[in-house]
């Protein structure tokens, strides 16, 4: 059978025309709004993509959005497909690989995410510089594909480095609160128990959510470079009373949304 990503780049290439974009963004829930400011926004509905996955959940669009951003072209997903809606990682990797067909070099991925500290408050940001996943699957299981990267990839820096020194440079600028910390992935949907945040505490956890991992990891394989960040929309379960629930992350994502936004819209003015 031919690798999805190449049937989804076919149709998307075609659909873009002259655009050219290396720079994608993949929005987290709730922090659509980014999206809004993309200028001459070409829209590609999920559901007209043959074999796309299609995005379930409240908060998540379902479409990509091609267009202008700080004068650079972008692709951007916004709504993006989880574990925990029943599909496999390996088909988050078929839409990275696809965006590595058509050139994307730099891939900034948002989401939302629970605070494992009581210093890290609901509303502020948080720069993922590691991650630990413990969604129990990793989105490169499966035959190998050398044209998009090794079978054993090395996942020594994900977060590059002087992406990450640019995001630090810009928060301070600003005067934008930005954390950083590692960005603890589990399947969900179910949010943790008291006993499981505990334990991502003691493995070194700073976030704790239920995305971007496979996103990311694929990314390294094949070789974009990557910035991520985290809304911190809650306290996890049992932190400072923290009893998580998706009203509350859509509600104070939407708080975070506007610095999120005008960091990233920053960082690509500079990339
Ligand atoms: N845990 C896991 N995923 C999340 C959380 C959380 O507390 N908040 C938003 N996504």
């Amino acid at each position: 059978m031919r690798e999805k990503a190449f049937v989804f780049y076919e149709q998307i290439r075609k659909l873009l025309g002259q655009r050219a974009p290396k720079i994608a963004i993949i929005l987290g829930s709730g922090l659509g709004g980014l999206a809004q400011e993309i200028e001459e926004p070409l829209n590609i509905d999920y559901s007209s993509i043959e074999g796309f996955p299609k995005s379930t959940v409240a908060g998540h669009k379902g479409r990509l959005i091609v267009g202008k951003l700080s004068g650079k072209e972008v692709l951007c997903m916004q709504g993006r497909i989880h574990l925990y809606e029943g599909y496999q990682a390996s088909q988050i990797a078929d839409i990275i690989k696809m965006f590595k067909l058509l050139g994307i070099e730099s891939l900034i991925v948002t989401n939302a995410a629970g605070s494992l500290h009581k210093e890290m408050a609901p509303g502020s940001l948080m720069l993922i510089k590691d991650h630990l996943n413990l969604s129990g699957f990793n989105p490169l299981i499966g035959p190998n594909d050398e044209r998009f990267g090794p079978r054993f990839p090395g996942m020594s820096e994900i977060y590059t480095p002087p992406y990450r020194a640019k995001l630090k440079e810009l928060a301070a600028k600003h005067h934008i609160t930005l954390h950083e910390g590692v960005y603890c992935m589990l399947s969900g949907p179910a949010f943790e128990t008291p006993a499981e945040v505990r334990m991502c505490q003691i493995l070194g956890a700073d976030a704790n959510g239920m995305s971007t991992i496979p996103e990311t990891t694929t990314a390294a394989y094949c070789g974009i470079k990557v910035l991520g960040i985290s809304a911190l929309t809650n306290y996890c379960t049992g932190i400072e009373g923290g009893n998580p629930s998706h009203e509350e992350t859509l509600s104070t994502a939407d708080k975070a949304s506007a610095n999120l936004t005008f960091l990233v819209k920053q960082f690509i003015g500079e990339l």
